[in-house]
């Protein structure tokens, strides 16, 4: 099917129909937010449920309960996605936790006006790539990716689900209220988990003890994290998620894009790359 068939243009950016309807975006657009409220940001594929395991642990301080009761679709929900509706998020206790795929653009006037608390998670752009080159070709509510080289012009053009990378991430290491961000990247949290939970548990005042922070890092490491059913999205019907054909939590490494692209794949997403990142001066952790 083609992107006319499976999304809709919502503020100048392609969104799946299916997952967000009129009535999910207009919800969207009208939440109230608190101060308190923990909203995780993400670029689809740069580790949102990663993060969706990460910060309900911190809360619970280590209690596993929330992680291996509640999917990740309820626990942290989507503000964007049709279930948001049925949750009843009003009456959630603080701190309450979200996550959105919205570039900072498309965040709602509530948002503005209270600044909660974001933690914005950003991805080797290359590594997004390839994790989205592999979800596309799995999950039936988007356009099947095509060839590599296809999938690859769609991506730099950000004609894909939530636009374009480069804007994301511009959008949102731009943003007036620094103060209320906590930016963090895979690639670190890849190299010291524990370090990364500490960090978060931190900026969120929670600080933990030695031995919780052991745990949640214990817990979210990919090897055991992808054992949770409750995050694994084993729970998605295959006519949704084929995981026969790739898994949702399929390596859960940094780099893996070396393995993927060729050497003109390479030079193109570089010399792309370059051009759209040219006046940004944030230091990234793949630069
Ligand atoms: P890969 O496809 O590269 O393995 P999102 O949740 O934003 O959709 O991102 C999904 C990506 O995060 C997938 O990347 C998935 O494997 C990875 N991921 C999820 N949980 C992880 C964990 N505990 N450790 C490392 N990577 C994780």
């Amino acid at each position: 099917m083609t992107e006319a068939e499976l999304y809709s243009v919502y503020k100048g950016v392609y969104v799946p129909k299916d997952l967000h309807p009129p009535e999910s975006l207009k919800y969207c657009e009208d939440f109230a937010f608190r101060p308190d409220d923990v909203l995780i940001v993400t670029y689809p594929k740069s580790g949102t449920t990663w993060m969706q395991e990460v910060v309900p642990l911190i809360v619970s301080e280590g209690d596993l309960t929330p992680v291996l009761t509640v999917p990740n679709w309820d626990r942290v929900p989507w503000l964007e996605e049709h279930r948001a509706i049925l949750l009843g998020l009003e009456q959630r206790p603080s701190p309450r936790v979200f996550a959105t795929h919205f570039h900072r653009h498309m965040m709602n006037e509530s948002y503005f006006k209270t600044k909660p608390r974001v933690l914005y998670v950003m991805r080797n752009p290359k590594d997004v790539f390839t994790s989205s080159f592999h979800y596309y070709g799995m999950a039936s509510y988007l356009v099947n990716p095509g060839s590599q080289d296809e999938f690859m012009e769609k991506f730099l053009d950000g004609t894909i689900i939530f636009g374009s990378w480069f804007d994301h991430v511009k959008g949102w290491i731009g943003a007036e209220e620094q103060e209320s961000i906590l930016h963090i990247f895979y690639e670190e949290m890849i190299a010291d988990l524990k370090g990364s939970v500490e960090k978060i548990a931190k900026f969120l005042g929670k600080p933990l003890s030695p031995d919780v922070t052991e745990k949640i890092a214990e817990h979210c490491v990919f090897k055991n994290m992808k054992q949770n059913k409750m995050s694994n999205f084993s729970l998605v019907p295959e006519q949704y998620m084929d995981q026969k054909k790739s898994e949702f939590m399929r390596k859960g490494i940094a780099g893996d894009w070396k393995n993927h692209f060729t050497e003109a794949q390479q030079q193109r997403f570089n010399s792309v790359y370059k051009d759209k990142m040219r006046d940004v001066k944030f230091k990234f952790t793949w630069d």
